[in-house]
Formats: structure tokens, sequence, C-alpha cells
């Protein structure tokens, strides 16, 4: 699966989205995913150069399905763009600027089988995001998030450990004993820090 979309992408961005903070890695764990699941309608929140969202984009294509990123800063949107024209990808993309996750998760009709939140890592961000987001779900929908770090890890040399998303998960899914929630740490041997809440 993922032989095809690195082509798709040697094409259009020679280092293969390196640059991008979620990493050639996480970016993989989540094509796979959102093929595994035939994910049509999918929402990243946290667009930054758009990276990820091509890869979303080429999962989506499998199911003739969307891809919606949101950011609150419209400083890479030209950049994100220029990406999925170049991968023939940009009928496949809606790219919204200028409105935080929550302005725009609070209008909109549609809905997701698969959200990635990866925007601002604040705790209360992160937790208001996470309320809007669970009655935009589809049945069986499944959310991901960047960078949640398990309560006893220790930072990496260098590194800086975000709190933010793993205290609103924890307290979310407190007030939604239903959901499962799993840390997804490493994906074929690498660090990924991801976290994957099935509804
Ligand atoms: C970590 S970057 C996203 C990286 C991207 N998902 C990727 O994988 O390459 C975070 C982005 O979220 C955006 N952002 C921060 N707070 C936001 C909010 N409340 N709503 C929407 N976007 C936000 C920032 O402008 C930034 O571009």
């Amino acid at each position: 699966m993922w032989k095809n979309a690195l082509k798709r992408l040697a094409e259009v961005d020679a280092d293969k989205g390196l640059p991008s903070v979620t990493g050639l890695m996480g970016r993989r764990y989540l094509y796979e995913e959102c093929r595994k699941l035939k994910a049509k309608n999918i929402l990243e929140i946290g667009t930054h150069m758009g990276y990820t969202s091509l890869v979303l984009a080429l999962a989506a294509e499998y199911e003739d399905g969307h891809v919606t990123t949101v950011d609150n800063s419209p400083r890479h949107k030209d950049h994100a763009v220029a990406l999925a024209q170049g991968a023939g990808l940009e009928n496949r993309i809606t790219f919204v600027t200028n409105k935080t996750s929550i302005e725009y998760l609070s209008r909109t009709p549609k809905t997701f089988d698969v959200a990635f939140i990866d925007g601002g890592h604040g705790e209360e961000n992160v937790l208001s995001e996470l309320c809007v987001l669970r009655h935009k779900m589809n049945t069986s929908g499944v959310i991901f998030l960047h960078d949640v770090f398990p309560p006893d890890e220790l930072a990496r040399p260098g590194e800086r450990l975000i709190p933010g998303p793993w205290r609103a998960v924890d307290r979310f899914m407190d007030f939604a004993p239903d959901m499962k929630f799993e840390f997804v740490r490493t994906y074929k041997g690498e660090i990924i820090r991801m976290g994957r809440i099935t509804l």
C-alpha cells in the first residue's frame, strides 16, 4: 500500500515531506490506517505545510473520498496547495485557513470517518476539539492525535515533552467511557507518538 503512496510523493516532493513535524513514519501510519478503515471523509486539524494532508488525500483517493484540512494561519497555504496540485489532488482537499478548529467545527455540516488532531497543542484547546469532534464523527469513526506522550514517558536528549494532548485525552476519556483510547508510541519500530480514539 505504502509503496504506491511513496512513488506519488516522490513525484511531487523529492524529500517526501521529511521536514514535516509528523515525520514520514507518522504519515505512513495515518495513511495505512485510513486505507484499512476505508476512510472516505477525513479531517486534519493543523495543515501547516500540507505534507500530511497530501498523504491523507492519497488514501482518500482509493475511496473516492475527500480531505478537509483546517489551519488558523494562512502562512503556509500556498505551499500546501502547490503540493496538492503537483500530485493532482487539488480536488480531493479543501484547505480552510484563517479559522480555528473550533470555529470551523462548530459551523460545518460535514461528518468524518477519520480525524487527525494536530493543531494547537494546549490542553484546553485539544479538549474542546475532542468534545466538538465526537459529535462530528461517523459510526465507527476514529480520531488520531499527534504528540500524545504517555505520562511516564522520559524525554530523549534535546526533546521537549508536550503535555497538552495527553492531559486533554485523560480528561476527555473520563466522560466518554464508551470510547477506547490507546497510545501508538511506535510504528514499525519508529517512535511516532500518536494516540488513537475509537468511538
Ligand atoms: C504541528 S503543525 C501541523 C502539522 C501538520 N499536521 C503535519 O503533519 O505536517 C500545527 C498547525 O496547527 C495550526 N494551529 C494552531 N492552533 C490552531 C487552531 N486552534 N485551529 C487550527 N489550526 C491551528 C498552526 O498554525 C500550525 O500550522
